[in-house]
């Protein structure tokens, strides 16, 4: 058994992301009473319907009014028989769909949609644990949202308060944080690691070994190939309380080569190319090619290359 003491809360509009793309589909459910149940049918829509959606598990598991949707007991952890070395945290709402391997952590208040696939030894919602002098927020955070027919692969962690969208997919051993959203249908690849409050729109590839700093916004149809680092902090802890970190804005379809590494805040442009091994010091023009160190727009994406003509 584990106890863990992080305490969960109904989103708030820090928690809402701006842009939203992806979310747990409605997925009749088979209650402990034989009944059924139904998810939010929405997309990650609104904090809103989120808050809907955490307040019916609420009461599907017959909690009091005075709940309220708040989740405020302790996330203790019990073995369950629903798979080997399965623990489940209370109130995880699990559709018979589900697929699960081996030695699988599920924290308390958990959303899963049906035909979700939930690999050997993956933790879903796992409380956070900072550092003593992390800046991130240590407000409490609502459950983990897994839209339908989601895979999280062995070893992945996705921490409380994340979202993952319908039909994505959480490679081996990657990591997702708090408050982060990664929408419908995104591949986030092996060892990847999602800091915090990143948005990830749908259909996007972030390919393995990649790191998606805090903050950084990452928009429909995005490729983002192994290796790439996104930074958001110049003085490199060297800052006071007030600093604001700044992640990366990729826009829509573009494609950022192996090993790249972006600076703090800079924004790539829809359909814009940066080549593998770029340093990005500014903002990349949509529909530019960039390369070198630091990255040089060296000409133009051919029409031909633009993402619409392979859809
Ligand atoms: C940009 C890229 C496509 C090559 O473009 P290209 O136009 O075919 O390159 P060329 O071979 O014609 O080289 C053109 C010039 O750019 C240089 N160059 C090519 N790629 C470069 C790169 N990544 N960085 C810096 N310079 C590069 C070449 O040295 C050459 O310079 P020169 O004119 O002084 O000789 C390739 O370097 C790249 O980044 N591919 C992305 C691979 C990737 O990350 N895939 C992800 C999935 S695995």
């Amino acid at each position: 058994m584990t106890r863990a003491s992080t305490r969960t809360s109904p989103p708030t509009a820090s928690t809402s992301p701006a842009r939203e793309t992806a979310g747990p589909r409605g997925c009749p459910t088979t209650s402990p009473s034989g009944s059924s149940a139904r998810t939010s049918p929405s997309a990650f829509a609104t904090g809103r319907s989120r808050a809907r959606t955490v307040r019916a598990v609420f009461a599907w598991y017959g909690c009091s009014s005075s709940c309220n949707g708040h989740w405020t007991g302790a996330t203790v952890l019990r073995p369950s028989d629903r798979a080997p070395g399965l623990l489940l945290g209370d109130h995880v709402l699990l559709p018979p769909t589900v697929e699960l391997g081996g030695n699988v952590v599920i924290h308390a208040g958990t959303v899963i949609g049906g035909e979700a696939r939930i690999q050997d030894g993956a933790v879903i919602g796992k409380p956070i644990a900072l550092g003593p002098h992390s800046g991130a927020s240590r407000d409490p955070l609502p459950p983990v949202e897994l839209g339908s027919g989601v895979t999280v692969c062995a070893g992945a962690v996705v921490v409380a308060g994340a979202r993952i969208g319908d039909g994505a997919m959480v490679g081996d051993q990657a990591h997702v944080r708090e408050r982060s959203v990664i929408g419908a249908g995104s591949v986030i690849g092996r060892g990847v690691a999602v800091d915090n409050d990143v948005r990830i729109g749908a259909r996007v590839k972030i390919q393995t070994g990649c790191y998606i700093t805090a903050f950084s916004t990452v928009e429909d149809d995005v490729f983002v190939a192994p290796g790439v680092t996104l930074t958001n902090d110049n003085t490199m802890g060297r800052h006071g309380p007030a600093h604001q970190l700044r992640g990366a804005t990729l826009r829509r379809a573009c494609r950022v080569g192996g090993g790249a590494v972006l600076t703090p805040g800079v924004e790539i442009g829809e359909e814009a190319f940066v080549a593998a091994g770029a340093v990005v010091i500014a903002d990349v023009p949509a529909r530019s090619v960039v390369m070198g160190v630091p990255a040089r727009v060296v000409r133009d994406v051919p029409e031909e290359d633009l993402l619409e003509r392979f859809s």
